[in-house]
């Protein structure tokens, strides 16, 4: 497939800017932008922490699989996807990102950083908890490999502005040179 066909997915922990970075990608390549966890919202018709305090986790990534396979179906217009931070717990959601032909960018991010940048956050079910900094750290031992495994990118975030991570995907991906992982 052409690169100019590929759609792009942003993965990575919360508050790693997926979305904030990723609408701006999306502009700059001229495509479309979804957040798939305001997908997941919609179809809900709540939000997600209001669905996954009273149904549980299994069932919200139930939901989330099967939003991401809608959002990677072969033959749709190509878009800059941010997806939610647990995608790639599941195998099937890891195998779809794997082989859905799409160029996916890992943004990665310290537990200190992401502590730092969602200290007042309330909406993410996962880090309410008496020490979300020891959650982000273990979401992080558990969730950076699966990234980095079906990564064809990895971009710091560091320290860059947002207009800095915005050029260096753009430079990526026009440069394509990462191949697909195994
Ligand atoms: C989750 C991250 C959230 C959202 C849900 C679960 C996670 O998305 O999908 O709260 O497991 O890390 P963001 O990464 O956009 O915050």
């Amino acid at each position: 497939m052409r690169d100019a066909q590929r759609g792009v997915l942003l993965i990575g922990l919360p508050g790693t800017g997926k979305s904030t970075i990723g609408r701006q990608v999306a502009r700059r390549l001229g495509r479309g932008f979804l957040d798939s966890d305001v997908v997941i919202e919609q179809r809900l018709g709540e939000s997600i922490r209001e669905f996954f305090e009273r149904e549980g986790e299994p069932a919200f990534r139930d939901i989330e699989s099967s939003v991401l396979e809608e959002l990677t179906q072969p033959g749709s217009a190509p878009m800059v996807v941010a997806t939610g931070g647990g995608i790639v717990l599941r195998e099937r959601n890891r195998e779809r990102l794997r082989t859905c032909g799409e160029r996916v960018i890992y943004l990665r991010s310290s537990p200190q950083d992401l502590h730092r940048r969602l200290r007042h956050d309330t909406t993410r079910p996962l880090l309410q908890v008496a020490d979300p900094l020891a959650r982000l750290r273990e979401l992080y031992e558990v969730r950076d490999p699966l990234y980095r495994e079906v990564a064809h990118f990895v971009i710091d975030t560091g320290r860059p502005s947002v207009a800095a991570l915005v050029n260096m995907i753009a430079m990526q991906l026009e440069l394509g040179a990462a191949p697909p992982p195994a």
